[in-house]
């Protein structure tokens, strides 16, 4: 009998990806998404990539009645694992209330549905905002948390912070957190991808765009950084590799011996790129000119990070593995689907 695992968010993104990969690992997978971010259409490409259909129930985690439904009318979840957020930085600043209810509450309900249905644990998708700008790059799990530049990067923060005290409560629950450096990229059978609405706010999808043409050019916030060529530096980590990170971290959870009951793994590559590198690299992978300029900073941007994942290579026994052109190749090949 395959373990059933649920996805929250698992129509978005790094949701969908990881959505192939659990199926792909034998786990059966039930998706609960509000389609806010996301369309319908991402089940499509799932299943032609895996040839499996996931349960999937258009719902709002915010409601508790919704999700004490789905746990009744989906028996057996053993594990979740919790992309449902709204994730715009710069949205963030502009409706904190929205992000705190949204981010907050979906949280919480999930957290209160556990051990009334037997589920196991979470594995929670957190991100490297929270370091804040760090003192010192690279960084590991044990770099200082700083005060978050934004409701965004103060939700993942507040986020980890009950997980933690729910599970010190004494809750029969374990966790393991994962903190994302830069997600880029799109699945190499270019069926599912990064689908933003609207006017990309990420680096990656909008400089795709720019080299289709769809956007006149690529501005790169600021070139008088404390850095090499002056651009922010990053570590860019490939979307499928990250999915990968969640079903080694699953089935550790679940079934891992003697694990604590919450542990936090930074996923990254461990190598710096800047703005200026990835776009190098883009049109080094795909020989596609990038129509780019230099404008003035971004506020909130920070400088530079990137991480040292030694624990996750070591613990959790996953490392990143697609080079950069690799992925570079696949988002424009993402890209160039989208216009069919
Ligand atoms: C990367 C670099 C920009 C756009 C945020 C969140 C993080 C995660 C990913 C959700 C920066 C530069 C960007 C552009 C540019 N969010 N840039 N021109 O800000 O590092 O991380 O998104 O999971 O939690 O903090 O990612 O892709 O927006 O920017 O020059 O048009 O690209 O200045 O240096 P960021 P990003």
């Amino acid at each position: 009998m395959a373990t059933k695992i649920l996805v929250t968010g698992g129509t978005g993104y790094i949701g969908s990806h990881t959505v192939v990969e659990l199926q792909q690992a034998g786990y059966e997978v039930v998706i609960i998404d509000n389609l806010s971010n996301s369309n319908r259409d991402v089940l499509k490409g799932i299943e032609a990539i895996t040839g499996i259909a996931p349960v999937f129930v258009e719902g709002d985690c915010t409601d508790l009645d919704t999700l004490k439904k789905l746990f009744e009318q989906n028996p057996g979840i053993k594990g979740i694992i919790n992309f449902a957020a709204s994730k715009a930085v710069g949205e963030s600043v502009q409706k904190p209330l929205l992000y705190y209810r949204n981010n907050l509450n979906t949280l919480i309900n999930l957290l209160e549905c556990m051990p009334q249905y037997g589920v196991k644990g979470i594995v929670f998708s957190s991100s490297c905002t929270v370091y804040g700008e760090p003192d010192v790059n690279p960084i590991d799990e044990t770099a200082p948390i700083k005060p978050a530049t934004s409701p965004y990067g103060n939700t993942k923060q507040i986020s980890e912070e009950i997980i933690t005290d729910y599970i010190h409560s004494g809750a029969p629950v374990k966790s393991i957190i994962l903190r994302y450096f830069n997600p880029i990229g799109a699945h190499p059978s270019a069926k599912i991808g990064e689908l933003p609405l609207g006017v990309p706010q990420n680096l990656v999808p909008y400089l795709t765009q720019a080299a289709a043409g769809i956007r006149k050019e690529l501005t790169v916030f600021g070139n008088d950084y404390n850095t090499p060529d002056g651009s922010c530096i990053r570590d860019y980590i490939d979307v499928v590799d990250l999915a990968k990170a969640h079903v080694v971290a699953m089935r550790r959870m679940l079934d891992g011996e003697d694990t604590d009951s919450i542990e936090i793994f930074n996923l990254g590559t461990g190598r710096g790129v800047s703005v200026l590198e990835l776009i190098n690299a883009f049109e080094k992978a795909t020989g596609v000119p990038v129509p780019h300029k230099i404008g003035s900073r971004r506020e909130g941007d920070i400088e530079k990070i990137w991480a040292i994942p030694d624990k996750a290579n070591n613990i959790l026994g996953w490392t990143a593995e697609v080079p950069v052109e690799e992925t570079l190749a696949n988002a424009w090949r993402w890209q160039k689907s989208l216009e069919k």
